[in-house]
């Protein structure tokens, strides 16, 4: 409540846990997250609608044209029951492939046509016209990496075409195996000049003291940089609540106090 001005579900919003059942719908857990969050005037950012992961049971075993109206019936149900309260909703996550072919991930999503991405995101416009309609992904941060020329080529296509789409979300998970890039603020620069806002989504850097801090400030003066950055989030407060704790990737320690970054 002290430090923060947004709130991010980590998983209450997932597929999984909002449809358990197809069709039943459970929102209890993210609703005690949204009402803490409009009853302090933070934002709430949505996470996610179409994924290929923590999807349910049901719709793990679902292919083909059933598979894709569960996606857009979910879309549709879940974007309608929050409409009016979400500043963003992350409509698709990670639909790219990592390395680099610049080809879509596989997915039993996927699998029912390239154009399920720019249905998710009509779905999602319909169901809550006032909600900023963005598109996150990881390995994106690095402006030449096949990956994130991909992603920008298609928010490009998009934009072009009138699918409709407001910001593109760099999740940012960073450590030595993927490391802030020196290119970042030209990522983030290029993608606003599509016109769409982006925002940093997951962000948390693994590492400690000095060296972890100035990673930080570089991530955060990039986005100050470029006007229409509109948001940074960081996945998880304590280090000891990180879904990689191991890395001590967040601002604060496992007893709440601030970490030099
Ligand atoms: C992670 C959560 O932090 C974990 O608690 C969960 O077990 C798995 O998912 N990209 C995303 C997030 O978009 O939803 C993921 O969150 C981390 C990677």
């Amino acid at each position: 409540n002290r430090e923060f001005n947004s709130v991010t579900p980590e998983n209450e919003m997932k597929i999984d846990a909002t449809e358990p059942q197809q069709n039943q719908f459970t929102f209890g857990n993210a609703d005690r997250i949204v009402n803490h969050a409009l009853g302090r005037g933070m934002k709430v950012r949505g996470h996610t609608l179409a994924w290929h992961s923590q999807q349910p049971g049901w719709m793990q075993n679902m292919s083909g044209s059933a598979l894709r109206s569960a996606m857009l019936n979910h879309v549709t149900r879940v974007a309608t029951y929050y409409r009016g309260k979400i500043d963003s909703w992350d409509v698709v996550n990670e639909a790219f492939a990592d390395g680099s072919s610049g080809a879509r991930r596989d997915s039993n999503l996927q699998r029912t046509g390239n154009d399920w991405i720019e249905a998710a995101f009509r779905a999602a416009r319909a169901a809550d016209p006032g909600a900023k309609l963005c598109y996150n992904d990881y390995n994106t941060d690095d402006w030449t990496h096949a990956k994130t020329q991909a992603v920008y080529n298609m928010v490009r296509d998009f934009k072009t075409r009138g699918v409709p789409i407001d910001c593109v979300g760099l999740q940012s998970h960073f450590n030595s195996g993927s490391p802030y890039p020196g290119n970042y603020r030209t990522t983030l620069s290029s993608f606003a000049a599509l016109g769409v806002d982006v925002q940093i989504t997951e962000l948390d850097i693994e590492g400690s003291g000095t060296s972890q801090a100035t990673a930080y400030r570089n991530v955060v003066n990039d986005c100050l940089a470029v006007a229409r950055c509109t948001g940074i989030t960081v996945w998880g407060i304590r280090d000891t609540d990180s879904w990689r704790a191991s890395g001590t990737p967040l601002l604060f320690d496992g007893n709440g106090n601030k970490k030099p970054a």
